[in-house]
């Protein structure tokens, strides 16, 4: 494999995936990325253009998306509209790029036979309970409660589908939440580094006994990359590093980094729809490919609230615009 698109490359998850790719593997990487307010060219900022190609435009588009499939010979998908409190404000817009862009995709893949990897959400399963021990499996029904987990789900089912119908050489990765550095400042824990960094109290949702699953963005990337070389055509897997911990623990470790206690938190209006508990068995991707997670998540927490401290001219110009927002809607 030598040529490898990636959608979304200039977002979250898909820059680290590129630096990943660049890093740790031989190959040429091309980024189609739309630029919306989630993403910038700045955050691939000191790769080699030698390895790298970036090329501005919409996955929904199919006349560049064909152009940039027929030389690939792997496309990763990462291109989406990702946070579900936008998605409470908007759907249609997510309908439009998870869904329909994941369409298009799938159809340049098709027709140039090229390997395709979808990246998705563990929150295609819904939540679980918070007590007791229960974890997604690839065998757990989809039951998405929010209009971006349900339209992940809807592009999982359409990856599937072209697996079956045309017999397309996909897989698909459902992964739990991730941190790391360029995460958006409307996320979880870049809102809270960046309130502290301000001298504003972390704002948690409802009780705060939430329990997410979380992972560094690096071990996320490291698992694609697995099962793109190692995984079985047409097959599902989980992502995760068992890293469940509640929201209120996480403000805890963000706080600590700034020397105030534990408890300096401020509850605000739960999210509607708020999903209780996320946890995921990650055995199958570590049994099939003998990837395993590396990011130790007390090191890695330090490691990103001082991302934060040091890159304030990546954040800031975001920073006032997502608070505004928020604040006006009681978060
Ligand atoms: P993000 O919002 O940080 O990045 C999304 C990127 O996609 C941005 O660069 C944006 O410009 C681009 N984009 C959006 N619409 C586009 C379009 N129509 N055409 C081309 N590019 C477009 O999101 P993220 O957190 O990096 O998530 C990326 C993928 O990873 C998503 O598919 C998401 O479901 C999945 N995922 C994320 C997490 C997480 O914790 N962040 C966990 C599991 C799965
Ligand atoms: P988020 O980063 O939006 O990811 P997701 O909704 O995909 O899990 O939120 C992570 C958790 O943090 C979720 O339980 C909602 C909660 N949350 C807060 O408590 N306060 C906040 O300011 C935000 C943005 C999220």
């Amino acid at each position: 494999m030598q040529r490898v698109l990636v959608t979304g490359g200039a977002g979250f998850v898909g820059s680290n995936i590129v630096r990943y790719l660049i890093h740790e593997t031989p190959v040429h990487v091309t980024v189609l990325d739309a630029l919306t307010y989630a993403g910038a060219w700045k955050t691939l900022e000191g790769l080699p253009a030698s390895r790298l190609e970036r090329v501005q435009g919409d996955i929904r588009d199919a006349r560049i998306v064909d152009r940039l499939v027929a030389r690939a010979d792997a496309v990763i998908h990462c291109a989406a509209e990702s946070h579900n409190d936008n998605s409470l404000r908007d759907p249609l817009s997510f309908i439009s790029t998870n869904v329909m862009g994941t369409g298009v995709l799938l159809e340049a893949c098709r027709t140039y036979d090229a390997r395709f990897h979808h990246i998705s959400t563990d929150e295609v399963f819904g939540d679980l309970p918070l007590e007791g021990e229960a974890a997604f499996t690839e065998a757990t029904p989809y039951e998405p409660s929010s209009p971006y987990s349900a339209t992940k789900a809807a592009s999982d089912h359409l990856v599937r589908a072209w697996i079956r119908s045309f017999g397309l050489s996909a897989t698909i990765s459902n992964c739990s939440n991730n941190y790391g550095p360029w995460q958006h400042v409307e996320k979880f824990i870049p809102r809270q580094i960046t309130n502290l960094v301000d001298g504003v109290r972390p704002r948690l949702y409802g009780d705060g006994l939430h329990v997410r699953d979380w992972i560094h963005a690096r071990d996320h990337a490291s698992a694609v990359w697995a099962i793109v070389e190692k995984g079985r055509i047409g097959e599902t897997y989980l992502i995760g590093a068992r890293g469940e911990m509640s929201n209120k623990e996480i403000a805890g470790l963000i706080l600590a980094e700034f020397g105030r206690s534990p408890d300096d938190v401020e509850y605000v209006d739960d999210r509607p729809g708020h999903d209780r508990r996320y946890a995921l068995d990650p055995s199958k991707i570590m049994a099939e490919t003998g990837w395993a997670p590396e990011t130790d998540m007390a090191a890695g927490m330090r490691e990103t609230v001082q991302w934060y401290r040091d890159n304030e001219a990546w954040w800031r110009p975001a920073k006032a615009g997502v608070e505004k927002t928020y604040r006006a809607e009681g978060f």
